[in-house]
């Protein structure tokens, strides 16, 4: 009989009144590795499963003081992994279903001709309870793991919402940055065309530059509402066919009247018809950051002194419109490449610059789907290639 490596041995307790029985029982366990308690009454077959409990018990079914159906209930309640084997008078299905009723294990009729039978019956108990044991321990085991994970799950859902706030907050921040920049362009038109208008220009242009304003104004109401429904996700409202060409006339204009950019030619070359379908205010922002950085980044290379260039090129291709802004400034380091188009990257001075500027041309043109591409050498020049893919 073999029974689990490093366990303790089983509690094998045998109950019989007839001696002989009792006897033949003890012969066949008693050379097992297994711990063995042979008594002759239901009484003291209670009393220790009472004191020890049992793994394993063998009763005689009609035990003249106790049934011993009430000794398998007792060593059950006391450990519910115990086995029971019914010794019985006679076998009949009366017998096989009294057996399962109490949950024993097996019954043997008397007179016990096989006692290896026996053997084999009470290693088949104890194989089942190894099994129930080993299975309680493995479900132990999962419950506890389970519980860790519980555990790291719960830590691992309070340190996304941690971050979700704090992401949530650097994005408000960023958000409301980007609009005080998006304002700002057309803000400085508007006091450009203020102060032509106060230096008393003729009543004409005056009216011109008024209705100027007027527009300036609308972009900025438009920038304001957005504040509010912002989202790269949301859908898309308020779109319509935007012409390039003269999109990119309107932010030279915007350009040269809010910044200095004298010494630097604006050169467009941009097929007649080329749209594209988006909030006109977006195309704008997308081409006055665009048009502003190479018109820095030529002064920046030239001076005043001459050959500042910016130029914008655009068209259609069969499933998209292209853009593609290029200047000879002073380029872009190799390894500065991939973070200008992160919110506050800035090589410009205080004041100067918020880093906010190719952030919102990302944006924008992520947003409809599109894709911004950059292209530099250092002294040599910039190119900005965007695409915007017709709407499926
Ligand atoms: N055409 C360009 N040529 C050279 N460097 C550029 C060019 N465009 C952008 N950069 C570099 O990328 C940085 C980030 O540009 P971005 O437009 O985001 O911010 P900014 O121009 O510094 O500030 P802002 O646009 O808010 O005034 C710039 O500071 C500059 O170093
Ligand atoms: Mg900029």
């Amino acid at each position: 009989m073999h029974t689990e490596g490093d366990m303790p041995a089983k509690h094998l307790l045998i109950v019989d009144d007839e001696p002989v029985i009792l006897q033949i029982l003890k012969a066949v366990f008693e050379d097992e590795p297994i711990r063995l308690s042979c008594v002759g009454t239901g009484a003291d077959a209670k009393q220790i499963i009472d004191e020890q409990g049992c793994d394993l018990l063998i009763t005689d079914k009609n035990l003249p003081d106790i049934n011993g159906l009430e000794l398998l209930r007792l060593a059950k309640e006391k450990n519910p992994f115990s086995e029971a084997i019914i010794i019985t008078g006679y076998a009949s299905l009366e017998t096989a279903l009294t057996a399962m009723e109490y949950d024993a294990f097996d019954y043997v009729v008397k007179p016990l001709n096989n006692v290896f039978d026996i053997r084999k019956k009470v290693q088949q108990a104890i194989d089942k309870q190894d099994l129930a044991l080993e299975n309680q321990r493995l479900l132990t085991s999962l419950k506890d793991r389970n519980r860790e994970l519980q555990d790291a799950l719960d830590e691992a859902r309070a340190l996304q919402a941690e971050l979700i706030q704090s992401e949530k907050l650097a994005g408000i921040g960023t958000l409301a940055a980007g609009v005080a920049h998006e304002v700002s362009s057309p803000l400085f038109g508007i006091m450009g065309l203020a102060e032509a208008i106060g230096d008393g220009e003729d009543a004409e242009t005056a009216a011109r530059y008024a209705k100027d304003i007027v527009g300036y104004c609308q972009g900025i109401r438009e920038i304001v509402v957005e504040l509010s429904s912002y989202s790269r996700t949301s859908e898309i409202d308020g779109v319509s066919e935007v012409e390039l060409k003269k999109t990119a006339e309107d932010a030279v204009r915007l350009i040269r009247r809010s910044a200095s950019t004298e010494g630097v030619e604006f050169v467009l070359d941009i097929d007649e018809g080329t749209q594209v379908l988006a909030r006109p205010n977006e195309i704008q922002q997308v081409l006055v950051n665009l048009l502003k950085n190479g018109a820095e980044a030529v002064l920046d290379e030239h001076g005043v002194t001459g050959g500042a260039q910016v130029h914008v090129r655009a068209g259609r291709k069969v499933d998209h419109a292209w853009l593609v802004v290029s200047d000879n400034g002073v380029g872009i380091p190799e390894d500065r490449r991939g973070v200008v188009f992160d919110p506050f990257y800035t090589t410009k001075p205080p004041g100067k610059g918020t880093g906010l500027g190719l952030n919102v041309v990302y944006r924008i043109v992520t947003k409809y789907r599109g894709t911004v591409q950059v292209e530099s050498t250092e002294g040599q020049g910039t190119t900005f290639h965007i695409r915007f893919p017709d709407a499926v």
